[in-house]
Order: C-alpha cells, then structure tokens, then sequence
C-alpha cells in the first residue's frame, strides 16, 4: 500500500469552519479566554462601526514570539488531548481562528513581547485567490496601519486581535451603526456574566478588568451570593482523581428582590429559564440555566441555581464542543448531581411558597385555607374562623350574611390566570410584600376598633397574634396591648 498526502484545500476548509455557528458574543469570549490563559489583566475591546469597521480585542498577557504566533495562526495548532496548564481556557486548537473568522473576512494578529512586535493575517479573499494555506505576514510599516496598534505598543508585552471586512455582522443589516449597537449590549451581557468571578478577582485568580469602547464592563453574579441562602455544604465529587465542586444555591424569595435585581438575575428570559446548574470551566461560566434534562424547569424551583466547578483535565469527559458553549456531563457525573438536584429544588419550592405555606399549613391560622375537592382539585376559601371574620358578625351580628356573601365574591373573583402570568414574569407582587412595622401597628389599631371594650381588643390581639405576619412581631402586639391596658 502507498500513502498520499491529502491537505485540506484551503479556501474550501476556511470558508467551511466560519459556520460553526458562534455568535458575536460567543466569538469575542474566545478571543478573551486566549488573553486569560496569557495572564492578561487588562482587555480592551473596541468597536468601530463607520467605514472600514472593525473589532479589536487589545490584552496585556504575555504576548508571543514570532514561532509561537506562527503556531498561533495554524488551524488545529495545538492538539486537543494534549495536557493543558490548570488555567488554560482553549481546547482544540482553533478559537483565534473560527471564532475571528465566524465575524469577519480578514483576521490581524499582533503581538508584542519587549521590544520585539510581529504581525500576522488571515485574509479569506487572498487564501482564495491563491487557493492555498498562504498567511499574510506583516512588515513594520503594514503594522503601522492596524488599528488601535497605539495602545498595544504602550504595552510591555500583549496581543492585539483584530477583526476587519466584517461581512457576517453586515449581512442583512440596514442600519449597521444600530445593530452593531445592539451586538455590544449582547457582548456586554454575556461577558459580564460568563467572566463573573475573574472580573470581580476571587481569590486565586488574577482578577481581570475588560472595557468595551472606554466603557469597564462588570460582573453579574448569577447567584446574588451576598444575599441568597447556600443550602447545603459545598459537596466534592471526585471522578478520576479530579475535583468536581457542587455549590448549591437558592435565590431570595422574589419579594427580597429589587427589580433591577430581577432583571439582572432573569436576563431577558426571565429568572425561570435561568434555573439550574451553572457549569464553570477554570471559574469560566461555560453552560448555565439547564438541568440537563434531570429535571423539568418548573416554577416552584425557579430560584434553584447550583454551582458546579469543573477543572479543564476533564474535558474529555463533558463533551465539549468547539465554540465552548456546550457541554454535557458524564454518566457518573449526572447520577451524584441527581441527588443534589433532589434536595435543592426541594428547597427552591419552599422558598417560593414560603408565605403561602404558612397561609396554608395546618397548625397556624390563616385567612386562606386551601381546601382539596372530591373531584381531585383544589380551591380557595377564606377561613371563616379567623378570629377576625368571628369578631366582625360578634360586633356586627346583622352583617352576617352580608359579609359572607363578599366572601364568596372575593373567592369566586380570585385572579387565578392573571397571577400566574404575574409569577411567570417575575413581576413584583407588592400583597406579597413585608408590611413595615408602622404598617403593622395600623392594621392592628383598626381591627381592634370594633372590639367593646379593652378585654376584647386584648382577646382579639391575643388571637392575632398567632397568625402571620403578626406572630413574627409579637413585640408589636405586647406593647399595642400594655397601652390599652393602661388607657382608662
Ligand atoms: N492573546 C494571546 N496571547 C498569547 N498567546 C495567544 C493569544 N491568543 C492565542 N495565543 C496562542 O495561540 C494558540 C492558539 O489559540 P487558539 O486558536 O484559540 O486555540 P487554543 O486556545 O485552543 O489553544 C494558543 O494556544 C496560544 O498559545
Ligand atoms: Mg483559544
């Protein structure tokens, strides 16, 4: 048998990986996470919408030689089973190249290292034109002419990338200026959220600052750590000698949330879509809001969110793909993550039904009783012994059958559908809200106002007193009753 070398044809090979399908956001993540495994501290992107328009990524790592960016320029330079260092972000070899060439037709990559600045470029219509692997190399006056190349030569060292003929961002756009205006909002979003935790420089990592045209971007995170409750331990899997941490949280109930909160927390898909585990890769958010498929993304468990930490060694493993935008856990992974998931959503549905399960649970008073129907169903009733409802017809003897009707009315007319859209779009329902103390302290003064005399305030505020929101201030209702004692 004879052997033949057979090389891919490159205008063919290059114009096939642009449809790898990153997004602009996706694609520019690539570049950065290059910049992190450079220790960069410092990224900055700029975008140039008007004539030549164009995208540069400009990071202060440590920049290459002119091997390593010759390396740096072939597709597939590095083999993807090859041993990474523990902060590596890449994988296969191709993200300086498929992500840039996803957006644009011309890639520029400079890079600078003391004194030394080289200069390379894959121009899609010349490796067209020559039908061949053929790389642009840059002399000094060619590097004179890229933009933003000012702001790398201040730079000790760092790699300038830059994205020109953006064809893809062009294509069917009428307005260029505005859609590319929308693009960053995207780009902005999804950075501050997938670098969260190196933008905001936990410790052991070298905390990173990344600027969009002058602007800083900042973290989002997605587990609001400050004031969401972590639920259970911190629970290691190790699988092949390697660490797997699993972090599980649950976000504070939605009434502890101030709308920005909400709307940062939710993205624009709402916090329900956002539930679930939150991969990171070397504390990069990889994959988020899905269970793969062990769970259904319900609304009683929209609040559970559940880190979990996975070191690159293990990527064989979690199938990743080349845009790093999906993966997907082993077997043996997934049957240790059940069980978390178990406990945590659990825990999700009683945070979320928190008010409502003291309105309903059978040991406490409450002006709701939900009620199990023969049929199967449910319905709503409000509590005619709630001592308030008694003192009313007490006081009021002739209202009696008056007052029930308006009790029927109230339950006949509950807004079943309207709430659920409401819970569903994480709207703020403000009867959901906690009432202030000085709130509390009127509704007592004007339940008490039908009472005869001061024995039967202070039975009905002993009464009350049980029943939430009150039994959580009995300090209120003490005092309410030592005034009425000492009046008169
Ligand atoms: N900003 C950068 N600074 C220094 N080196 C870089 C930078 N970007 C890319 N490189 C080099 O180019 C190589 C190829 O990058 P890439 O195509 O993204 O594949 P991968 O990240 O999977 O290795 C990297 O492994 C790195 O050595
Ligand atoms: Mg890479």
């Amino acid at each position: 048998m004879r052997t033949k070398n057979l090389p891919p044809y490159a205008p063919t090979l290059i114009e096939s990986t642009r449809a790898i399908g990153y997004s602009l956001e996706t694609a520019v993540a690539d570049i950065i996470d290059n910049s992190i495994a450079a220790n960069a501290k410092d990224v900055i992107i700029n975008f140039f919408p008007i004539d030549d328009a164009y995208i540069t990524i400009l990071d202060n790592g440590k920049g290459m030689t002119e091997e390593e960016i010759d390396v740096a320029m072939q597709y597939g330079s590095k083999n993807p089973i090859e041993e990474r260092s523990e902060k590596d972000l890449g994988r296969f070899g191709l993200g300086l190249k498929t992500a840039s060439l996803s957006q644009c037709r011309c890639l520029t990559v400079i890079s600078k290292q003391g004194r030394y600045i080289v200069g390379r470029q894959w121009d899609i219509d010349h490796v067209s034109e020559v039908g061949d692997w053929s790389l642009n190399v840059l002399e000094e006056e060619d590097i004179w002419c890229i933009p933003q190349i000012d702001k790398l030569v201040k730079n000790e060292s760092g790699t300038l990338v830059v994205w020109q003929k953006l064809d893809r961002l062009k294509a069917g756009e009428f307005n260029f200026e505005l859609s590319l205006g929308r693009n960053i909002d995207h780009v902005r979003d999804h950075l501050s959220l997938v670098y969260h935790r190196y933008l905001a420089g936990e410790s052991g990592i070298t905390k990173l600052k990344i600027s969009i045209n002058g602007e800083n971007i900042k973290g989002i995170d997605p587990f609001l750590s400050e004031k969401s409750v972590q639920v259970m331990d911190d629970e290691t899997l190790v699988i092949h000698g390697n660490k797997i941490l699993v972090r599980p949280y649950v976000l504070p109930h939605i009434s502890n949330l101030s709308s920005g909160e909400i709307k940062l927390l939710g993205g624009k898909d709402g916090l329900r879509k956002q539930q679930g585990f939150y991969i990171y890769r070397n504390k990069r958010l990889l994959v988020w809001g899905t269970w793969f498929r062990m769970m259904r993304k319900g609304d009683l468990s929209k609040l559970a969110r559940i880190r979990v930490d996975i070191p690159n060694t293990l990527d064989h493993l979690w199938t990743l793909d080349i845009k790093k935008s999906s993966a997907s856990p082993p077997a043996e992974v997934k049957k240790n993550l059940e069980v978390i998931i178990n406990q945590i959503a659990e825990r999700s549905k009683r945070t979320w039904t928190f008010r409502g399960k003291k309105e309903v649970s059978d040991t406490e008073t409450h002006v709701w009783n939900r009620m199990k129907n023969k049929q199967g169903g449910f319905y709503y009733e409000v509590n005619r012994e709630h001592p308030l409802v008694q003192q009313i017809i007490k006081a009021y003897p002739d209202i009696e059958v008056s007052l029930n009707a308006l009790l029927q009315q109230i339950e006949m007319g509950l807004p079943l559908n309207q709430l659920y859209v409401d819970l569903n779009n994480d709207e703020q329902i403000i009867n959901d809200n906690e009432q202030s103390d000085g709130e509390i302290v009127k509704s007592l003064q004007e339940m008490i106002t039908m009472c005869a005399d001061k024995q039967e305030k202070c039975n009905l505020l002993d009464a009350i007193a049980c029943i939430d929101p009150y039994s959580s201030h009995l300090d209120i209702v003490e005092k309410l009753k030592e005034e009425i004692l000492k009046n008169d």
